[in-house]
């Protein structure tokens, strides 16, 4: 851990010892140079750093890894240049601490940018010190874990930090379906810095204290004349529920830590091995949160029911860490297990938005989908989703396009898959929600299922326009009430069992044990694909 001193120039680090030549000199040069190492940033930095409500470099990655487990990296490395400002001060790390430890005992690579040196900011050595533990994480295959601080590309260093930048970048590209990549954001991080964590699987940023934007506010209001606030530009609230950059809002830091240790729970280790599994949950038989779920659909397909009392009751003793929880809650994503093992869940929530697919919607879907695709933990969606939300900011703003990527995401994978139709599936969303026409291995539809090409009401004023035109009052109403309910028949899951598009129809309380039976059939699962150099998914 992390003790505030004052900063130490260690810009005569390369002088012998100056006590003499003895092994005991060199071993007590050794213990100096590394106690220097460990406190570069001084104690007004780190008592900034404090006052922010941040902790320091050290101190984040002491609470991220199991204690005691950290093996630090060019802990003595030291920046080249020749600038005469940089030149009078060179500390050891370059403001980055970088390294692996373990989580719950499995191996992570870490880098944590240090605020207190050169303000964390990116120079060459510090960007030589990031690439070098993804390469090891790639090497061994075990997943990456970034703390970004910082003031972005060092200045002072220029075309030199926006190489390393860029050479950062493709290790995260290359990296990518490899190793989980998760980034925090726990400070600023701004410019072209913001890249490396949007090109990484996870984003988790913490309340108030993280923000990330391309260009400030200071720029914006020269620029466009906007007036704007840090907060509301790029803070982590925004980015979670407005933007989609981050997939996780911590209260505070301890919060963003658990909670990437909680997601890399759920996570192997890399793309060719399997994610943790725990002791099975399922004895076959019916328990008493089971048989909740056949009262959890009312009777009327109007009325919303929360889609997590379906997910919390078919998982794993009801856990479920979500992931994007604030962005688009028409649709939930998260892990959870069933019978020991990870699963991704995909689930519409008839609570917002009816449950649409909106463009928000089936991006988040999408991505969500590929992540467990690149990592082979199958996918279980639940289905209730009236359709594509209507409307010209949908249309303008290509919901084509995105919605696209949501059957492609599907399409695409080849983890196992399950997916049960809770109540709505109507239409085009019919098609992309996880249908069986998709790759999806077994679909599953309760007994209040509804599948078919629009609403009852929309195809009922639509087919019989004439007839009940000529009608009124309580004659109309009658009318139009026999011909929903002739509807509503030719929609039952029945029409989709007798084609084999629903595998079977379950009572709702069954869907755990079917899931889980399921899951375990499709363990082996092995698909082929035709040889190409990678699908072109519309961005
Ligand atoms: C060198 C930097 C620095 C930088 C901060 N510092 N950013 N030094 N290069 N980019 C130094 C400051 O000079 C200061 O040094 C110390 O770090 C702390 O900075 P403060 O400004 O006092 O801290 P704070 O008020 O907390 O503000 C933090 C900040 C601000 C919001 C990050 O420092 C800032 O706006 N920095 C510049 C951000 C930026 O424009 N970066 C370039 C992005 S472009 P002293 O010695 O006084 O303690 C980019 C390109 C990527 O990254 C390339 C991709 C190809």
């Amino acid at each position: 851990t992390t003790t505030a001193i004052e900063p130490v120039d260690s810009s005569d680090a390369d002088a012998p010892s100056p006590e003499g030549n003895t092994t005991a000199d060199k071993l007590s040069d050794l213990a100096d140079r590394v106690d220097s190492a460990l406190h570069q940033g001084g104690a007004a930095a780190v008592s900034r750093q404090h006052a922010n409500g941040r902790r320091t470099a050290r101190e984040r990655i002491d609470a991220l890894l199991d204690p005691g487990s950290f093996l630090e990296l060019d802990a003595l490395a030291r920046h080249r240049s020749t600038v005469a400002s940089m030149a009078a001060r060179r500390p050891y790390g370059d403001g980055v601490i970088t390294g692996t430890g373990t989580i719950d005992g499995r191996t992570v690579a870490v880098f944590s940018q240090d605020a207190t040196v050169f303000g964390g900011s990116l120079g060459e050595v510090h960007g030589e010190k990031i690439a070098k533990v993804m390469d090891l994480a790639v090497k061994i295959g075990c997943p990456l874990v970034g703390i970004n601080d910082g003031g972005g590309a060092r200045i002072q260093e220029g075309v030199g930090t926006m190489g390393q930048y860029g050479g950062i970048f493709y290790r995260n590209v290359r990296c990518s379906g490899v190793v989980p990549q998760i980034s925090l954001v726990m400070g600023p991080c701004a410019g072209g810095a913001v890249y490396s964590p949007a090109l990484t699987d996870f984003i988790v940023m913490v309340d108030r204290t993280s923000h990330m934007f391309l260009t400030g506010p200071e720029v914006i209001r020269t620029v466009t004349g906007e007036e704007v606030d840090l907060e509301e530009l790029g803070g982590g609230r925004l980015h979670n529920s407005r933007s989609g950059v981050a997939h996780y809002l911590a209260s505070d830091e301890a919060d963003a830590l658990d909670y990437v240790r909680a997601l890399l729970d759920y996570l192997p280790s890399n793309n060719l091995s399997e994610a943790k599994v725990y002791p099975g949950s399922d004895t076959g038989t019916l328990t008493a949160t089971d048989l909740e779920l056949d009262t959890i659909v009312p009777d009327s397909p109007i009325q919303a029911y929360d889609m997590y009392g379906v997910i919390t009751r078919v998982l794993d003793d009801g856990e479920f860490l979500e992931v994007h929880e604030l962005f688009a809650p028409n649709i939930i994503v998260g892990f959870g297990r069933v019978d020991g093992r990870s699963v991704g869940v995909v689930a519409n929530q008839p609570m917002h938005l009816a449950g649409c697919l909106n463009i928000d919607a089936s991006a988040k879907a999408a991505g969500f989908i590929r992540t467990c695709d690149a990592f082979g933990i199958p996918v279980l969606t639940f289905v209730d989703v009236p359709g594509f939300l209507p409307g010209t900011d949908q249309e303008w703003g290509g919901i084509i396009r995105h919605g696209a990527k949501l059957i492609y995401a599907y399409a695409e994978a080849v983890v196992p898959m399950v997916t049960v139709t809770t109540r709505k599936a109507y239409g085009g969303s019919y098609g992309a929600m996880g249908s069986k026409h998709l790759g999806v291995d077994v679909n599953l539809a309760w007994p209040t299922a509804q599948i078919a090409v629009t609403g009852a009401s929309a195809a009922v004023n639509l087919l019989n326009r004439r007839e009940l035109a000529a009608l009124e009052g309580g004659e109309l109403a009658a009318r139009r009430a026999e011909l929903v309910r002739e509807y509503e028949e030719s929609a039952s899951p029945y029409l989709a069992a007798d084609r084999g598009y629903v595998d079977a129809v379950i009572p709702p309380s069954h869907t755990r044990g079917r899931v889980a039976g399921a899951l375990r059939l499709l363990a082996t699962k092995r698909v082929d694909t035709p040889p190409r150099r990678h699908g072109n998914i519309p961005l």
